[in-house]
């Protein structure tokens, strides 16, 4: 009963949303288990754009942001390859956008598209459009939802390999559900006016940590 009341009151905490402007997660090592779990009220998705900010020094694999619905483990995954191409999956269908500028030791503004309408998917690395690619027509995305950041769910909340997890730092992570105009995008990267995201919020996040993940203020220059 004990156990049962804490968990309560370590769900209700969670759920209480929190300003992270100026704020970033730091991931300092990789880990099968670290990860921060985001929450949304939102279950059903007929478009997405999905912004965020990183930092790290990692050469392998590694996912961005995971989202897995009890039956879709990929139902929405941005992922990056050793190669440094950037891989967004949408209900476990996937594109490769080729030749990104991503380097290592700098921020990155990443941002990606999809409507269900059209299925295409499209990449804004630092405001900077890829090709229009065909991802996934016509289907769309039904909860229950579980966000994942730092690791990259092979199952429902689970399925975790230390060699996909992330190793740096994330912020100002906004998730719409309808696909952003570039003007939108580009004022997101430049840190100008943008509506904040209406499923995940930077500035109004519900989010539990999980194993060693920090919440820092963001490094910023002193100029
Ligand atoms: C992770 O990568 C290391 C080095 O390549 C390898 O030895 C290890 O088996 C991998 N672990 C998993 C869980 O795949
Ligand atoms: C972009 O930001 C500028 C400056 O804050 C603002 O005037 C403009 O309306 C914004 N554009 C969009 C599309 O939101």
């Amino acid at each position: 009963m004990a156990l049962y009341l804490l968990l309560l009151m370590l769900t209700a905490c969670a759920a209480v949303p929190q300003d992270l402007s100026g704020k970033m997660f730091t991931f300092p090592q990789p880990t099968s288990s670290a990860q921060v779990r985001l929450t949304t009220s939102r279950q059903v998705l007929r478009a997405v754009t999905v912004c965020l900010r990183s930092f790290t020094d990692l050469r392998r694999d590694l996912s961005f942001f995971s989202l897995a619905t009890p039956s879709v483990s990929n139902d929405i995954l941005i992922y990056k390859y050793a190669n440094d191409e950037i891989e967004f999956s949408i209900r476990n269908n996937n594109v490769i956008f080729g030749g990104q500028d991503h380097k290592l030791n700098t921020w990155h503004s990443i941002c990606t598209t999809w409507n269900s309408a059209t299925g295409l998917a499209q990449l804004w690395l630092d405001g900077k459009p890829s090709s229009r690619k065909s991802l996934s027509t016509g289907s769309h995305i039904s909860g229950p939802i579980i966000i994942v950041l730092g690791q990259d769910q092979d199952s429902y909340g689970g399925g975790f390999d230390i060699n996909q997890s992330f190793v740096g730092m994330l912020s100002d992570v906004h998730m719409w559900d309808h696909v952003l105009s570039p003007c939108q995008i580009q004022n997101y990267t430049s840190h100008l006016n943008f509506p904040p995201g209406n499923v995940l919020n930077w500035r109004a996040l519900s989010f539990q940590t999980v194993g060693r993940v920090l919440v820092e203020d963001e490094q910023k220059d002193c100029f």
